[in-house]
């Protein structure tokens, strides 16, 4: 059983913005010690001023680690280890998406994302869990998407990525329940953050914000399920056959303006 207060100690990668910051906050307002992973210094500056501005009293580590690279889950477990620090809950939030067609993708990019959506994350899943297993308590969330339902046209090896997150994720749950480890998976649909900036598109109207999301995310994880589909669109998703949910994000990643 994992408590709330100063004595849990959280380790959230990409802590610095969108959904990992939204849930930094709330992990901080619930007492926890926090540890923010991502690979800007200057933000993770930054992150850390804004999470003490909450709490006085908040403890808040950060560790500047690229998590694209090939030896960096490695990395980021010794300089936990370093701080004498033990992880009672892993947030595997990182990630990044690509949009075009994939023929068109950028190989060395490519690389770097499918390193950090999926093999840091096994990484990083696989050395906590030999902790977590040791002591019988802990929680892993891990960040899908609902991209995960379907095969995306226009951003197949992201969404084949976050596929592989929850494949993996609720195998491992099963494993871990015989051990008192808890795992979940969150399956956010389009979120209001730097996720598309950064693939060079524009956020869509719609998308919810990562406050909201965290908390619906904290909530699910407390409540050890299995699945957390923040929105009611987003469940809903689940029940449309495949082959319309494709022919849609091929229609939408397909256009002009690249707006998903
Ligand atoms: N926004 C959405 O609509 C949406 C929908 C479904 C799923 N998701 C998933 O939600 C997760 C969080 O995304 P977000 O929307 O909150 O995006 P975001 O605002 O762009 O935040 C991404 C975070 O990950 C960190 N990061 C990125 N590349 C990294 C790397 N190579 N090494 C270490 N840290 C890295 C970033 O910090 P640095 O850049 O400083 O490293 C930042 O803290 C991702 O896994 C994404 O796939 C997002």
């Amino acid at each position: 059983m994992v408590h709330k207060n100063k004595d849990t100690t959280v380790l959230i990668t990409g802590g610095t913005s969108g959904i990992g910051f939204a849930l930094a906050k709330k992990f901080i307002r619930e007492g926890c010690r926090v540890i923010l992973v991502a690979s800007r210094r200057k933000r993770l500056e930054r992150a850390k001023k804004m999470l003490g501005g909450i709490s006085q009293s908040a403890g808040v580590e950060i560790i500047c680690q690229d998590l694209s690279l090939e030896e960096a889950a490695g990395r980021v477990y010794q300089e936990v280890a370093r701080k004498h620090l033990s992880v009672d809950i892993l947030v595997n939030n990182a990630g990044f998406g690509m949009t075009g067609e994939a023929v068109a993708n950028d190989v060395s990019r490519e690389e770097a994302m499918l390193r950090l959506n999926i093999q840091t994350v096994t990484q990083l899943c696989e050395l906590y869990l030999r902790e977590m297993y040791q002591r019988g308590s802990g929680k892993i969330l891990n960040v899908a998407s609902v991209g995960a339902f379907m095969p995306g046209p226009y951003t197949a090896s992201y969404y084949a990525s976050k596929a592989y997150v929850g494949s993996y994720s609720r195998a491992v749950r099963y494993e871990a329940a015989r051990k008192g480890v808890q795992v979940c998976t969150l399956y956010p649909g389009t979120t209001r953050t730097e996720f598309f900036g950064r693939a060079g598109a524009k956020t869509p109207f719609w998308a919810m914000k990562p406050d909201k999301v965290a908390q619906i995310a904290y909530d699910g994880l407390m409540k050890n399920r299995e699945m957390i589909i923040p929105g009611v669109v987003n469940r809903l998703l689940r029940l449309v056959p495949v082959k319309i949910k494709l022919f849609a994000v091929a229609a939408l990643k397909k256009a002009p303006t690249q707006q998903f």
